[in-house]
């Protein structure tokens, strides 16, 4: 007969329970030294190993040869408690045995030694279903147990359990497992199983499971019932979440302002008879690995997505502006919950229509999106060159101005958009003068990251600044040096134009001698800018 995989894997000593250490390594310390409580209280999310240590323990405490703390699963007792021809455990589920009788009967039993074994053990699992009444004749032996009894209970909601309850327990708190342990569990399942599966799909069902190793067993066992080898794809067509595909090119079309994309792909998501409740949670979930990905260091210890995952996904947010992240965000979280009362696809589709339509949406997160956009475009209103050539052939010295690099202005067809002048005449000092810090400069370095991880630590710490159609950099000499190199050159350009969409000359900075001519009222500056966006146009 088949047997589920998470009753056939309950660990059966305490090695085998992973990621609860601080449970674990106590519980141990406290049955070799012989110092045990008579109440316990295990609390925590399901699946994370409360019942299966409650049982445990309970083995533990009567074993009659104890290993190091676990139970030896060998003597009279433990193969006695096995087989159920010692009864002097005892379960009982509160959520279907609530009543005040049920703990009534139990307490009178309490009060008789045990036949075989040195302790009685109740395990009341989800303990807070218990009734008002069933409660307090609980407490009333939980304050003065008797010698020989072993109460252990458990409980998902341990805000819903009395102080005075929580007075009389040891408690431990079971921790959520992280997605590694699960998967590594995972593994080591299949191998038993003689099965396959790949380190990316367990991730994957690490994830979905959310830290609980039960669902993460389920999630398992459905697979293989579809695939002896379970590979991402089987993780993905049995748990029906969305493809990554569908995820970046509906955040594609956010970015790119394309509604009709939008919609058209929530249309076949739909058809295909795709939740969109489950879309929308994806949706946000999706922006929120980009927060991560945009804003630290190291996403990957955050974020544990399988690599080529990772890397699509880098490269998407070095397009992708923080504000746009954080609008997303928050319409989907607002989405979700509309979700609850309106037409879930109507709310999807609304959802997307705003984030394609910054200027139709008037929440603060959508005007800021529209602000730092206006921002970043006015002081680049620069003229763009044409027909520029691929390939710079000045000697590799003369970095500091490109003059052979002729900058065509475009022909404005906007006269409203006045272009800055052209660097053509300036020098260094004289553009440095001018310069504004440019705030992309991350992004582009997590691009040169993304081709050439030493190229990019030349560059550490380093700054850059926007002046006309110039960005100025800051850095130490050796990444001058390489800056030198006209092949490099072209890299680095390339990564700015990728995530500027502009075409820059690049030059060192040149700090600004003291006691120029007095820089501008920063004010004055920003509202200069915004009329030459036409923002304050008349
Ligand atoms: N920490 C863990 N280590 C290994 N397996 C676990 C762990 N937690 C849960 N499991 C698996 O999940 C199943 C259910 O766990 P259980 O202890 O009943 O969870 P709960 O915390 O909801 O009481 C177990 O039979 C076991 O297969
Ligand atoms: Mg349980
Ligand atoms: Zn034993």
């Amino acid at each position: 007969m088949y047997q589920v995989l998470y009753r056939k894997y309950r660990p059966r000593t305490f090695a085998d329970v992973i990621g609860q250490p601080q449970v674990t390594t106590t519980l141990k310390n406290e049955l070799t030294s012989g110092r045990i409580a008579h109440a316990y209280l295990f609390t925590g999310t399901r699946g994370t190993g409360k019942t299966t240590c409650a049982k445990i323990l309970a083995k533990a405490v009567n074993c009659l040869d104890l290993q190091n703390g676990d139970p030896c699963g060998d003597c009279e007792i433990c193969r006695g408690l096995d087989d159920g021809s010692i009864m002097d455990v005892v379960e009982i589920d509160a959520a279907s045995n609530n009543g005040v009788d049920s703990i009534r009967s139990l307490i009178e039993e309490a009060a008789f030694t045990p036949a075989s074994t040195k302790y009685r053990v109740y395990i009341i699992d989800e303990v807070h279903m218990l009734s008002t009444a069933a409660f307090n004749a609980l407490l009333k032996t939980l304050e003065e147990p008797p010698e020989h009894v072993l109460f252990i209970l458990a409980t998902t909601e341990v805000h819903k359990l009395l102080p005075t309850i929580l007075s009389r327990c040891q408690r431990f708190d079971f921790r959520r497992i992280s997605p590694e342990d699960i998967a590594e569990r995972l593994i080591h399942i299949a191998a038993l199983e003689q099965a396959e599966l790949d380190h990316e799909a367990a991730l994957q069902i690490a994830r979905i499971a959310d830290g609980g190793m039960r669902d993460a067993l389920s999630i398992f066992d459905q697979c293989l019932g579809r695939s002896n080898h379970v590979t991402m794809d089987v993780v993905q067509q049995t748990t029906g979440i969305a493809d990554q595909s569908y995820l970046s090119s509906l955040a594609n079309a956010i970015v790119q302002k394309e509604s009709a994309a939008a919609l058209e792909t929530i249309a076949e998501l739909y058809q295909g008879s795709k939740d969109m409740n489950r879309l929308c949670e994806e949706m946000a979930e999706y922006f929120r690995n980009l927060m991560i990905i945009k804003t630290t260091r190291n996403p990957s210890q955050i974020l544990l997505l399988p690599e080529s995952q990772l890397q699509d996904m880098t490269a998407q947010a070095i397009g992708i502006k923080l504000s746009l992240i954080l609008h997303a965000l928050d319409t989907f979280e607002d989405c979700m919950g509309r979700m609850r009362f309106g037409h879930a696809r109507t709310e999807m589709e609304m959802a997307f229509v705003r984030l394609c339509s910054p200027e139709l949406d008037t929440t603060p997160e959508a005007l800021l999106r529209r602000l730092e956009a206006l921002e970043t475009r006015a002081p680049t209103q620069a003229p763009v060159s044409v027909n520029r050539p691929a390939v710079s052939t000045e000697t590799p010295s003369s970095i500091e101005t490109q003059q052979e690099e002729p900058a065509i202005p475009i022909q404005a067809s906007e006269p409203t958009v006045k272009p800055k002048s052209a660097s053509k005449n300036l020098s260094i000092e004289e553009l440095s003068a001018s310069a504004e810090p440019f705030d992309q400069w991350q992004d582009i370095l997590r691009a040169i990251k993304s081709y050439s991880s030493s190229v990019a630590a030349a560059f550490d710490g380093s700054s850059a600044f926007v002046s006309s159609d110039y960005l100025l950099i800051e850095a130490p000499q050796f990444a001058f040096d390489l800056l030198k190199r006209p092949s490099q050159r072209e890299r680095i350009r390339d990564s700015v134009k990728q995530v500027t969409g502009q075409t820059y000359k690049l030059g060192p900075y040149k700090k600004p001698k003291k006691d120029d001519s007095g820089s501008a009222d920063p004010l004055d500056e920003l509202e200069q800018r915004a009329q030459e966006a036409g923002f304050l146009a008349e």
